[in-house]
């Protein structure tokens, strides 16, 4: 399929990853080297985890300045599963909030020879900036920007999907909830149409829809019971309350289970096989129902296990772009 050519300066000029910053423009074929390249790093549960020495010598510097679970655990336990040296800086007690810049942030931490950045920041455009002005050796991982990107999720979320459908291109997918101010939604949108699903469906309450310039393929409509009909594939998203200006005029929790709730009777709607999706941090009985989030449709925790293997695979990529001297 047509697609833009990259442009954002995340790939060496022989067109390997050297930064991570957004999967657009990212083509079809390095998407699905880094799929498979996160399946080969996948252990069934119990099994002891894969490891290599891959980023031996290498020190990874985890800045999350905003909150994280999943992708903070993952990006750790990837680091050190690959023998890199870990920095975990406490946002609360470093010199950020005395006033220092991000940028002499980093600076401070390039001088002690950290050489991979895994950044999450609530402005846009940070990552690329970061990307921008750092010494040649070193490469910057984006974690979560603002409402823009979350590009380790998209392909999290595309690998579960390949993992139970199978190929991309005959599938429906359907993602419900705060479109708007979801970068979870924005990567895997991107992921999806680069892989050339059939057809995208955005449900959004009323005031929650994206910008359609954002998704240029996708149907956005308010309609829960039509946008899941069919689907292979249901995903929910959380409200974002940290991005919206007055929470308080949302609808509450109760009515939004009612109105724009995963529940049981609707996921009805969607193909029989249909697996259902979540992000994380899921609020439970809100956007999804409990029966739904534990139920044998759920796909939930694969997601979490698969983002610990992507990680692991752009570790690799990136290693294997800038081999360290
Ligand atoms: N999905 C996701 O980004 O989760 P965390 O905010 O817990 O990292």
């Amino acid at each position: 399929m047509g697609q833009e050519p990259e442009t954002s300066g995340q790939l060496t000029a022989n067109g390997e990853l050297r930064h991570l910053l957004t999967l657009e423009g990212l083509d079809q074929s390095l998407i699905l080297n880094l799929l498979d390249l996160s399946q080969a790093y996948l252990r069934p549960i119990g099994q002891i985890p894969a490891r290599d020495d891959l980023l031996a010598g290498r020190t990874v510097a985890n800045l999350f300045f905003e909150a994280s679970t999943r992708t903070r655990a993952s990006f750790e336990l990837a680091a050190k599963r690959m023998s890199a040296d870990v920095l975990n800086l406490d946002v609360n007690t470093s010199s950020r909030i005395k006033g220092e810049s991000i940028l002499d942030t980093i600076y401070t931490l390039q001088a002690m020879q950290a050489d991979i950045f895994v950044i999450r920041d609530a402005s846009a455009g940070i990552p690329a900036m970061i990307a921008s002005k750092v010494q040649p050796h070193i490469s910057v991982l984006n974690a979560g920007e603002a409402d823009i990107s979350h590009p380790t999720q998209g392909l999290l979320d595309l690998l579960t999907i390949r993992q139970f459908k199978g190929e991309f291109e005959n599938l429906v997918v359907t993602i419900i909830g705060d479109i708007k101010h979801s970068r979870v939604a924005r990567s895997t949108a991107q992921g999806l149409h680069t892989m050339g699903i059939k057809s995208l469906h955005l449900v959004t309450p009323p005031g929650l829809e994206p910008n359609q310039d954002h998704y240029p393929n996708a149907v956005i409509t308010n309609d829960i019971d039509a946008g899941i009909e069919g689907a292979d594939v249901v995903m929910a998203l959380r409200i974002q309350r940290e991005r919206i200006a007055n929470p308080s005029n949302l609808m509450d929790q109760v009515e939004y289970l009612k109105n724009f709730g995963l529940t049981k009777k609707r996921m009805q709607l969607a193909h029989p096989d249909a697996i259902v999706m979540h992000p994380g941090p899921m609020n439970r009985d809100v956007e999804i129902a409990s029966e739904v989030a534990d139920g044998p449709q759920s796909v939930i925790t694969t997601q979490v296990a698969n983002g610990l293997a992507v990680r692991m695979a752009i570790f690799a990529a990136i290693s294997a772009a800038r081999p360290i001297s």
